[in-house]
């Protein structure tokens, strides 16, 4: 099989190759990244020299380009990563949002179309659904919950997802759509809440915690979600959308006191930083489609995948240094300068 999968440079998409070409060696993996601020070929390093995968740089919305890489590559299955995927930049710009994570989609869609591809899977977020109000644990997100996102990210993705199964409906176009839950693991961009906190814990320096630190999310370990997505390729019904969650919430404080709890660092580190605008409260995963199914089980749960993941920043700091250093720090800067007192 000769599978494209788009946004292999970037957190997910680069664990699920890492876990694609080892476990599938007959199986052709290309990998196709923009390189954006959140794209970085070290993830691959593990893999590069590997004879089934390879790299093709270029943007998913680019239409001659992605058509002329289809036509020549011909491909059995398309797994769409790319994204735009950070909601607090999506606030401050919400157009590259529109571009990669909706015309990014129906190019990709549109050829799929044209060049016969036999599944087309695309990765999508809990936050499509909005948010759960904090006094209401007994609510979950199932795939039956109407969409009704919160931010322009989440907006995006939601459009994304219509437009898929619009397509399945309208053209007939082989698709599986995932919904996952936040992930956390090796490689994830430091300006996500688990490796911000940790690298920004480990050079002593302030932990900016949005509000109360009182807004719940679902935390899946990376590995999971990559095993649910081939699970579903290869064994989903096409059409149909899968749940993806492992009933872990937490707080922010809660991940936070973890985090410093593991490092060994004082809890006078936080600091409670203005709210994010329009944040959503709480997201809660309902996996029992997956589950029953397909058979999906996760191997983690919070309290045994978080000190992996501690761990494997300390063991690979050169990996986020190399980030933060970057324009990574600019971004930091402009984010935070004012909030942080
Ligand atoms: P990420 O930001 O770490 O990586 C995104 C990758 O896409 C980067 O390598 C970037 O260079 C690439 N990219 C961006 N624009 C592109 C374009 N126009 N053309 C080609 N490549 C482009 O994101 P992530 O956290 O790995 O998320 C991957 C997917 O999973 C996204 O679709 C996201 O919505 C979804 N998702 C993420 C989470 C999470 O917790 N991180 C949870 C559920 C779903
Ligand atoms: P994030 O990792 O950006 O994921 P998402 O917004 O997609 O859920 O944020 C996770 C939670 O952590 C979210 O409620 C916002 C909060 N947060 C902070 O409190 N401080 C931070 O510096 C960041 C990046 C996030």
């Amino acid at each position: 099989m000769k599978i494209l999968v788009t946004g292999g440079a970037g957190f997910i998409g680069g664990n699920f190759i890492h876990y694609m070409v080892n476990k599938y060696p007959e199986d052709e993996i290309v990998n196709l990244d923009l390189l954006t601020y959140a794209g970085n070929l070290e993830t691959l390093k593990p893999v590069e020299d590997k004879p089934n995968y390879r790299f093709v740089r270029g943007d998913i919305a680019d239409r001659p380009f992605i058509f002329s890489l289809f036509e020549k590559e011909k491909f059995d299955v398309v797994i769409n990563f790319a994204a735009e995927s950070h909601v607090d930049r999506s606030i401050e710009n919400p157009d590259i949002f529109v571009k990669t994570n909706v015309l990014g989609t129906t190019t990709l869609l549109d050829a799929a179309n044209a060049f016969d591809v036999k599944r087309f899977h695309q990765v999508s977020t809990d936050e499509v659904y909005g948010d759960l109000p904090l006094d209401r644990p007994d609510l979950f997100f199932t795939e039956e919950t109407p969409l009704h996102t919160s931010s322009p990210y989440s907006s995006s993705k939601a459009s994304a997802d219509l437009f898929v199964m619009a397509y399945h409906r309208t053209y007939g176009t082989p698709v599986t759509l995932s919904r996952c839950s936040n992930n956390y693991g090796p490689y994830q961009f430091p300006e996500k809440l688990i490796p911000l906190m940790i690298s920004r814990a480990l050079a002593d320096e302030k932990l900016p915690v949005y509000g109360e630190g009182l807004n719940v999310r679902d935390w899946l370990h990376v590995y999971d979600h990559c095993v649910a997505i081939d699970l579903i390729v290869r064994e989903g019904k096409v059409g149909e959308v899968y749940n993806i969650g492992g009933h872990n919430e937490r707080t922010n404080l809660e991940v936070v006191r973890t985090i410093l709890r593991a490092l060994d660092k004082p809890e006078s580190l936080i600091e409670h930083v203005t709210d994010r605008k329009g944040h959503d409260r709480r997201y809660a995963i309902d996996p029992t489609k997956l589950e029953t199914e397909l058979g999906w089980k996760p191997k983690y749960n919070f309290d045994t995948g978080i000190p992996g993941t501690i761990e494997w920043y300390l063991n690979n700091r050169e990996w986020w240094e190399n980030i933060i250093s970057g324009e990574y720090r600019n971004y930091f800067d402009r984010m935070y300068g004012g909030r942080l007192k």
